[in-house]
């Protein structure tokens, strides 16, 4: 495979940053949710193995119960006042995790190995509007930082029943093959941020899996695909990485092969590369790496299937032409995607995938994306009022 990527090379160097909003330092100073050792807290704990089958993993973990890439998961049921996670000495050190009780709003904290985190009580926001009361809740955490990983050592309850409850899979499956343009890296909450998030996350009832390498993938057999969505090649089109442009074409071909093979029921969606906007005269031009060479990989499984009306009952490839989606400054300084642009794209695939699919858009009222509730603030004037 020829891909090279962004994001798999940064995979090594931790992503410690300090993330930019508009020039400021973002403040990152959430709640500190650890509590020294469980029974400081309470003594009347029921503790739950990783593999406990009340557990649904959620993207990719490995058998250690170590997450990766971005925007893993780990989602429960449970009936009960506390619920606390041990995380294990696998986990990236300040690693900052997203996560919510049932549809309440997402809250933040980060997590260090070796730790334990109490997650909910009955001060929990959302704890006590559950009804009928003591009916089964759902915890859900999530890691944010494309880069980092955590370890699922534990997971305790006490209170009420003091139980864990498993909870169904979603119905709909999807994977999306990308780099770092996928994982969010430099977006304000990174996975949490990204469009593969915003269009997966945010599609609803959708067990999905961001892999930015996709020879993992293949073999590790933990991927799901209805639809499989590959944004790659931007790094490719990079005079530094020396791909050819027969070369990208080829390698594009034998990875669609590759998914084809191993699920040969997912439809294939191949997003054609934005690669950024340059000056031309006083205006802005969007780029386009590969341009062909993507339309041909599409049409080279398409070919001789396309009807007089161009419409074709066989294909599994389809192209999704980002033209036109982004303009100049949705793109940050480090050439990636800013939170907006994340959000146009995820927006565009949503209804892509709605139209051409007939998928309903079945996430209808809880937070896919977080703090993005802003709004012009007039000066001295409360910001919901109209009269200003
Ligand atoms: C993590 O803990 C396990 C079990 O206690 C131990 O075998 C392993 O060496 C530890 N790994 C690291 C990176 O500390
Ligand atoms: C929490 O996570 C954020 C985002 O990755 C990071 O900037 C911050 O330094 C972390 N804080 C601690 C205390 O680890
Ligand atoms: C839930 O708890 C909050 C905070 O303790 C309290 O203000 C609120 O009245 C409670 N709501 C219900 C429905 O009990
Ligand atoms: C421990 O859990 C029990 C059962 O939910 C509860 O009554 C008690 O208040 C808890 N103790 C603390 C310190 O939270
Ligand atoms: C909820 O569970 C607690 C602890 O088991 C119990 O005291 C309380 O009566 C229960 N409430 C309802 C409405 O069942
Ligand atoms: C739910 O998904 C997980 C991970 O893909 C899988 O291992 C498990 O068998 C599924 N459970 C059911 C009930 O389908
Ligand atoms: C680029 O490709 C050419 C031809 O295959 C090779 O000779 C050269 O060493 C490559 N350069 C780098 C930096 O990989
Ligand atoms: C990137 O793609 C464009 C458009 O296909 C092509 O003109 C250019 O040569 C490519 N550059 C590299 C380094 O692959
Ligand atoms: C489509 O099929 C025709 C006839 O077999 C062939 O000449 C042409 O090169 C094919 N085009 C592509 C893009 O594969
Ligand atoms: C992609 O969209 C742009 C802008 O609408 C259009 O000019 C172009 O022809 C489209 N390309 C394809 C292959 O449909």
């Amino acid at each position: 495979m020829r891909f090279s990527g962004v994001a798999a090379a940064l995979w090594t160097s931790l992503a410690s940053a300090t993330i930019l909003q508009n020039g400021q330092v973002r403040p990152n100073d959430y709640p500190d949710t650890t509590i020294s050792t469980i029974s400081s807290y309470n003594s009347s704990w029921h503790t739950y193995p990783p593999s406990a089958p009340e557990l649904s993993y959620k993207g990719r973990w490995d058998d250690k119960f170590i997450s990766w890439w971005s925007a893993p998961g780990l989602k429960f049921g449970f009936q009960a006042d506390q619920v606390a996670i041990s995380f294990g000495n696998y986990t990236s050190d300040g690693v900052l995790v997203a996560y919510r009780l049932d549809g309440q709003d997402w809250m933040l904290t980060n997590v260090t190995s070796s730790t334990t985190h109490l997650f909910v009580t009955p001060s929990t926001t959302g704890y006590n509007l559950t009804t009928p009361a003591n009916a089964t809740q759902t915890l859900e955490l999530r890691v944010t930082n494309w880069a980092y990983g955590v370890q699922i050592q534990c997971v305790h309850v006490s209170g009420g029943a003091a139980r864990l409850v498993k909870i169904p899979n979603y119905t709909r499956t999807m994977e999306l093959i990308g780099d770092s343009l996928s994982a969010g890296q430099y977006a304000t909450l990174e996975g949490l941020s990204s469009y593969s998030w915003g269009l997966m996350y945010g599609l609803g009832n959708v067990e999905f899996s961001i892999t930015a390498y996709p020879g993992d993938c293949l073999h590790e057999g933990r991927c799901y695909a209805d639809i499989t969505v590959i944004n790659l090649g931007t790094n490719d089109n990079n005079t530094a990485n020396n791909v050819t442009a027969t070369e990208y074409y080829n390698s594009y071909i034998q990875l669609i092969n590759e998914v084809h093979t191993r699920w040969p029921q997912s439809q294939i969606i191949v997003i054609s590369l934005w690669s950024g906007f340059g000056q031309v005269g006083n205006t802005w031009q969007q780029g386009a790496g590969f341009l062909d060479e993507t339309q041909n990989v599409v049409k080279y499984f398409n070919n001789g299937s396309l009807n007089q009306q161009g419409e074709c009952s066989s294909c599994f490839v389809y192209y999704f032409n980002t033209t036109g989606i982004l303009q100049h400054n949705d793109i940050g300084p480090q050439y990636h995607p800013t939170d907006v642009g994340h959000v146009k794209l995820a927006s565009h695939l949503m209804q892509y995938i709605k139209l051409t699919f007939g998928w309903i858009l079945e996430h209808t009222g809880p937070e896919v994306q977080h703090d993005t509730l802003y709004w012009y603030v007039p000066l001295a004037k409360e910001n919901d009022e109209e009269d200003y």
